[in-house]
């Protein structure tokens, strides 16, 4: 598949994804990272290349391999994909944005050049201090001349789903959220399905448990429409 062919409700439109989790270095073999195999930001990006946009796949460190036809840049720590994104979005005005990435919101405060090792049997290492990491979802989301016209950001809550995620929404500043449940027993973070529920400033809209790769192509679909109909 080739630019040139691109055809379809999403030709001529430019979306960057994030996915997969952050991987934050302690030491040459140690990290701090999110739970997250990419598989619903890998599918999302496919879903919006089969409907014709360009899509720029920013991804922290995952199994899969990218989606053909994406054009994917891969990183390991959340300040690298931060760094990534805003390189990528200065350089192209993205029509969206959406963010799947589970970015490790903490990272270790000082990174050692040799393994930590241990002095004996029950030693323990000092406790971790950490730092807080960049929010790229709220960076993207603020207002400036690079802000894509539609941002999205997913939430992954394991209680009080609707509340939290509205919450989240006012505070990133962004224009949807999809909200899912990660809780005990939900069986998605590693899993084949999802459970969402889309969230506007306007609308709150739940969707059947479904593949990855159908809650990829309904949201293609549903920002399709959004860019089919006029805004403001
Ligand atoms: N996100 C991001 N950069 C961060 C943290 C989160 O871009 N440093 C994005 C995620 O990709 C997701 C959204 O923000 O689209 C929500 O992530 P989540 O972890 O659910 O929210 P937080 O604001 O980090 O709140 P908390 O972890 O406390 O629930
Ligand atoms: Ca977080």
């Amino acid at each position: 598949r080739t630019q040139a062919q691109k055809s379809g409700p999403l030709a001529g439109r430019t979306c960057l994804v994030t996915a997969g989790p952050t991987h934050e270095p302690l030491d040459p073999v140690r990290y701090l990272a999110n739970r997250s195999s990419g598989k619903q930001g890998y599918a999302l990006a496919e879903a919006l290349a089969d409907l014709g946009a360009k899509v720029r796949l920013i991804s922290g460190p995952t199994a899969l391999r990218a989606p053909a036809g994406v054009d994917a840049s891969f990183c390991e720590t959340a300040r690298q994909m931060n760094a990534l994104v805003v390189e990528a979005a200065e350089a192209t005005s993205f029509d969206v944005a959406i963010c799947t990435a589970a970015v490790a919101d903490w990272r270790p405060a000082s990174v050692q050049d040799q393994k930590i090792k241990k002095a004996g049997k029950d030693d323990v290492p000092a406790p971790l201090e950490l730092l807080p990491n960049p929010d790229i979802l709220a960076g993207l989301s603020a207002p400036s001349p690079f802000r894509p016209r539609l941002v999205i950001g997913f939430a992954a809550e394991t209680e009080r789903v609707e509340a939290h995620a509205r919450a989240k929404l006012a505070r990133k500043g962004c224009d949807w959220i999809v909200a899912n449940n990660v809780g005990a027993g939900s069986n998605v973070m590693g899993g084949p399905e999802n459970e969402v529920v889309l969230m506007t400033q306007e609308t709150v809209e739940s969707w059947p448990r479904l593949s990855k790769e159908d809650v990829a192509r309904r949201l293609a679909i549903t920002v399709a429409d959004w860019f089919s109909k006029p805004h403001n």
